[in-house]
């Protein structure tokens, strides 16, 4: 009897917990965020359906941005931001009216690019 009252206490202090976390950070953003580390994963789920080394040609109009020193080009003339965030003067990506990437993945990349484009 007590063990149940003890496990439904326990449920309610994990999930009250998660709810708080979630209400004040909304994304896990690490101190480092690196090409390697975290864009590299992004960029092959949410742009490789075009951008990836073999199609690019035909499905991206030759923009480059699947490895670190293309993406990084991008990056830098502020091209990648734009596009992601749907930037007036961009072309909006993923290339399909209205649709965004994740906002945390977003923020991700924002920050991979303020703090310089790590490898
Ligand atoms: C459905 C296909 C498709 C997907 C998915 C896609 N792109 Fe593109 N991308 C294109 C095409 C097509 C162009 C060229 C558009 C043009 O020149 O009219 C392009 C161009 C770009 C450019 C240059 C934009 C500019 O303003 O010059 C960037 C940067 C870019 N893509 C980034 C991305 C990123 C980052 C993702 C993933 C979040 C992504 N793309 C996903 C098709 C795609």
């Amino acid at each position: 009897m007590t063990s149940k009252k003890a496990i439904s206490f326990y449920l309610f202090l994990a999930i009250s917990y998660l709810h708080s976390c979630k209400n004040q950070e909304p994304c896990p953003i690490p101190e480092e965020v690196t090409y390697s580390n975290q864009i590299k994963t992004i960029i092959e789920t949410d742009c490789f359906l075009c951008h990836a080394p073999d199609v690019y040609k035909t499905k991206a109009s030759r923009n480059k941005i699947f490895d670190y020193e293309n993406l990084k080009k991008h990056a830098e003339s502020g091209v990648l931001v734009g596009s992601i965030t749907h930037s007036t003067g961009f072309i909006a990506m993923p290339y399909k009216k209205g649709i965004k990437i994740d906002s945390c993945n977003i923020e991700l990349i924002k920050k991979w690019v303020k703090t310089g484009m790590k490898n």
